[in-house]
């Protein structure tokens, strides 16, 4: 891990992932014995993880509460070989936690997200990472503050700065700022589209060049079991995801973008870099890891080739 294809800054969510999965149908009201278990997430740190295992010198900057929470995660990137210079520490909030209470068959039955830290992650944060924004890539995720997002669209229009940006949730994509010039990559779901272009209804084929004609110069729209969308100045293409068992969805998104921004610094074009990071997303549905420890650019080429479907021109451009 660390010296190989290039060099990535992550830039927002890092969080502790806690699973209670109840024993019996859960009883609310009263105690329930459970199974638990502790893991790391949050989208940034996720993608970061992933692409240290694909081989990129990777950084995450993020922000942390001075707890034992805090303390595990960042230890955690230090094994991992991510640069932990610029994570910050929080006075005020505790490190954000997500909390998911299953039901026996796996089914979520409560959620719970502690998420205020990264109101903190304001545009001064920013500045301390001064000429890592100047030049490279950055990828960064909808959980900054908007003041943040738009701080750093403005920088990536100023510098020759490849920014890459996933939506995260549709209440998220809200604080992207209307003018996407300077996104390099947009990453979202067909949902965190609709919301974004405030088109309930739009259709897959409208959504993606109605987001590039906002700015983003490359759009990655993703649709679950049925695959993506990419779209750039050649045109729309619909790529199919890759059949997999699912085991556990979490972290499917963020293989996908950490897999595609691996391949296109490693050289390939948008579409080929989107099909592996298809097959980085079925492979991570396929593990209860939200990052799979066994991530590696001759898995996804093995999984391509050996179970990859075709690949659709929606229209020209
Ligand atoms: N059931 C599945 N089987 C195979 N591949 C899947 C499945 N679900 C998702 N994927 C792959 O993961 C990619 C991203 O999934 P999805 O569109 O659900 O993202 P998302 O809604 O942002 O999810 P996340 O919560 O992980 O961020 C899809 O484009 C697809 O390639
Ligand atoms: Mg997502």
């Amino acid at each position: 891990m660390g010296t190989g294809i290039g060099r990535v800054f992550c830039i927002g969510g890092a969080a502790v992932d806690r699973k209670y999965r109840a024993l019996d149908a859960i009883r609310p009201g009263t105690s329930n014995p459970v199974l638990s278990e502790r893991s790391f997430g949050g989208v940034a740190r996720n993608v970061a993880e992933n692409m240290a295992r694909l081989g990129v010198t990777v950084s995450l900057a993020s922000i942390l509460g001075k707890d034992e929470n805090g303390r595990a995660l960042l230890d955690d990137l230090e094994r991992l070989g991510i640069g932990t210079q610029f994570m910050a520490l929080s006075d005020e909030h505790a490190t954000a936690e997500y909390v998911a209470v299953l039901q026996p068959d796996g089914e979520l039955a409560l959620g719970l997200a502690n998420m205020a830290i990264f109101d903190g992650f304001t545009p001064a944060l920013l500045r301390n990472l001064d000429t890592h924004l100047q030049t490279g890539w950055v990828f960064a995720d909808c959980n900054l503050p908007a003041e943040t997002l738009h701080a750093l669209v403005d920088i990536a229009r100023q510098h020759s700065l490849t920014l890459a940006i996933d939506a995260v949730s549709t209440p998220k994509v809200a604080r992207l700022p209307r003018d996407l010039t300077g996104v390099g990559l947009l990453f979202l779901n067909l949902d965190e589209a609709r919301a974004y272009l405030g088109e309930p209804e739009m259709s897959l084929e409208e959504a993606a060049p109605r987001l590039r004609a906002c700015g983003a110069q490359h759009v990655v729209l993703t649709l679950g079991e049925a695959g993506l969308v990419v779209a750039d100045g050649t045109g729309v293409r619909q790529i199919g995801a890759i059949g997999a068992e699912i085991v556990d969805a979490t972290g499917a998104g963020d293989a996908l973008i950490a897999a595609t921004l691996a391949a296109l610094l490693k050289g390939h074009s948008l579409t080929e870099a989107a099909r592996l990071g298809t097959a980085a997303a079925a492979l991570t549905v396929e593990s209860t890891a939200s990052v799979r420890p066994d991530l590696s650019f001759a898995l996804l080429e093995t999984t391509l080739s050996l179970r990859a479907g075709p690949t659709f021109e929606r229209e020209p451009s």
